[in-house]
């Protein structure tokens, strides 16, 4: 069995304002990662966390630094880099040399193997400048990710695969939000690019990303697509991944009980925290390689406009 948390949007080093969907707590965040650690301890079988992306706001050597030391407690930690971690110029290069126990090889793409998985890390890129966040947000995967992808789901046909890359690879279903604009639309080339993956590898079974700060589950041709709420934002929300031999289980936990600091949860914006289907599902990994699908959760939304 493998069983990984996954958390996101974690913007350490904001200060004012941020972009955000629920109440934040950002300055508490060493005390939200203690509480995790604890929580984790507790459990005693939870083999790593698996960090969306958007680990610091800006990714100045201050604030690489920092996290090295804030998310300490947690590790093993990896980390799929998003815009906000890709802020300077020499910002890869930080990463890279001060913060190497985020990465498992020399560079921030890499292949986590188990037992019972493999998790692809795959940087979303942001503009014509790789591995960079200037202003812009046109998600994209480099075509040396993509053959990269696709020559590590050769090499493990008989694994259920995951892709974690920080931009989502669909909108918020409006079903969740209740809204009629789509909230969160990726530009439809970033969509075909992932889902030409997905419909050519039967073993690709769910797509991890962020950045919207909004609990989110799509399925489309069999795939999950999942992103998480930010982890500083009320109530405190992470996912644990529970992977074995068939199985494919993804729970919704928070810490809003365990915290020991007074928060205000906005009902307003509960759509973050989505539904029933939105926050848990189980299923048959080998439903992709042509076995019958096992959902739990109720019925989750069909992602948009391009399927096979
Ligand atoms: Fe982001």
């Amino acid at each position: 069995m493998t069983r990984f948390i996954y958390i996101a949007d974690t913007h350490l080093g904001a200060v004012g304002p941020i972009y955000r969907q629920q109440n934040s707590y950002i300055e508490r965040l060493p005390e939200l990662i203690d509480c995790l650690a604890r929580w984790r301890k507790r459990r005693n079988d939870v083999d790593f966390v698996l960090h969306g992306g958007d680990m610091v706001n800006a990714g100045t050597t201050e604030n690489i630094q920092r996290a090295t030391e804030s998310f300490a407690p947690l590790s093993p930690v990896h980390l799929s880099l998003g815009n906000h971690d890709l802020t300077e110029e020499e910002s890869l290069d930080v990463w890279l040399s001060r913060a190497p126990e985020f990465f498992r090889h020399t560079g921030p793409d890499s292949l986590i193997e188990t037992d019972d998985c493999a998790i692809h890390i795959v940087p979303t890129q942001w503009c014509d400048l790789p591995y960079r966040w200037e202003s812009s947000l046109d998600p994209r995967l480099l075509t040396d990710q993509a053959e990269q992808i696709r020559r590590d789901l050769r090499k493990r046909p008989d694994m259920p695969h995951l892709l974690s890359t920080h931009s989502p690879v669909f909108d918020v279903p409006r079903e969740q939000t209740g809204w009629d604009e789509p909230f969160h639309l990726p530009p439809e080339q970033f969509t075909r690019s992932v889902m030409a993956l997905v419909n050519e590898s039967p073993n690709l079974c769910c797509v991890l990303g962020a950045h919207s700060h909004v609990n989110m589950h799509v399925m489309n041709s069999g795939c999950h697509f999942v992103t998480v709420s930010a982890f500083p934002e009320a109530p405190f929300e992470f996912k644990l991944f529970e992977i074995d031999e068939g199985t494919m289980r993804m729970t919704t936990e928070n810490l809003g009980e365990e915290v020991e600091f007074d928060f205000a949860y906005d009902t307003e914006r509960s759509y973050a925290q989505g539904r029933r289907c939105d926050r848990e599902f189980e299923f048959c990994t080998q439903a992709r390689r042509g076995v019958t699908v096992r959902l739990g959760g109720g019925n989750c939304s069909t992602g948009g406009r391009i399927g096979r």
